[in-house]
């Protein structure tokens, strides 16, 4: 026996769990939320189904773990501005390959962690998958550890996802998403401020470089560290149906959405909070 007031399922060899036996619309009690903080930690993505959540619910579940982020890049649930409304259809019209990331690492203060909700599901297809980038660092050899310990990115959503909106929108939009996306810096390898790990921080959707690197050296490591942390071993994958919920800690994980459901539709609510410090 866990002791624990809810059951929990892992997914996967590397990541994830299902907890089932709570009720995420009522109010987590502290020792519940304990229990479920610690479970969230270890497994890095939690996943509960048959939910059924009001927005107030969902953004009460979101406080628990800090402030929420209302970050204003994607178009927000009507009259609920601190509530991202994810519709792949939309996503499809500002470039359809949303690539492995974790939420926000091109500002400064990327998003600690993201509640996804399934509003409305495609009949097949539109998983998501995550994968433990503690593992992906844990698994590379002793020198290429403390090489990459040493490095740092540049997160420039400009120069991976720009030229898509330069050709689809034109200058002048793209003048106006340079202005407000600056390039920041980040460390390659991040220390987790609550568990100690240390963890690939590097994303293809929003690493533009490796700063002390030539191009050609950052593009072929960059590429490597991708199909390295994105092996079948470092994954789980979440099949989602209406009302299903995922919690993931962007400290530690990246994720992507499968785009193999058009021309279905699939409608999502995220809740995300922000990392009052900076990766470190
Ligand atoms: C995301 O890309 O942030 C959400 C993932 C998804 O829609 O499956």
């Amino acid at each position: 026996m866990s002791g624990r007031s809810f059951e929990l399922l892992p997914l996967s060899g590397a990541l994830g769990a299902e907890i089932r036996g709570l009720d995420l619309a009522q109010a987590l009690d502290d020792e519940t939320f304990a229990e479920l903080h610690a479970c969230w930690l270890e497994h890095m993505v939690l996943f509960f189904r048959d939910q059924r959540l009001t927005p107030e619910q969902h953004l009460t579940f979101g406080k628990r773990f800090g402030e929420i982020d209302p970050s204003a890049y994607i178009p927000s649930v009507p009259g609920h501005e601190e509530i991202r409304l994810q519709d792949m259809n939309d996503y499809s019209q500002i470039g359809n390959d949303i690539n492995w990331h974790c939420d926000n690492s091109f500002r400064e203060h990327p998003q600690k962690c993201s509640a996804l909700y399934a509003i409305e599901v495609p009949r097949k297809g539109g998983d998501t998958a995550w994968a433990n980038m503690c593992l992906a660092y844990e698994l590379l050899s002793a020198p290429m550890r403390a090489f990459l310990d040493r490095l740092t990115a540049i997160h420039d959503l400009v120069e991976t996802m720009g030229p898509g909106v330069l050709k689809q929108y034109g200058p002048e939009r793209w003048q106006a998403f340079r202005d407000r996306t600056p390039p920041v810096e980040h460390p390659v390898v991040r220390t987790h401020p609550e568990t100690g790990r240390k963890s690939l921080f590097v994303n293809p959707l929003m690493t533009s470089r490796i700063k002390e690197l030539t191009e050609a050296e950052s593009r072929e490591l960059l590429d490597y560290l991708y199909r390295h942390a994105t092996q079948e071993e470092l994954l789980c994958r979440f099949r989602w149906e209406a009302g299903s919920l995922a919690f993931w800690d962007n400290r530690c994980t990246i994720h992507r959405g499968i785009a193999d459901f058009y021309t279905e539709r699939r409608i999502m609510h995220r809740v995300a909070i922000t990392d009052p410090d900076r990766p470190h």
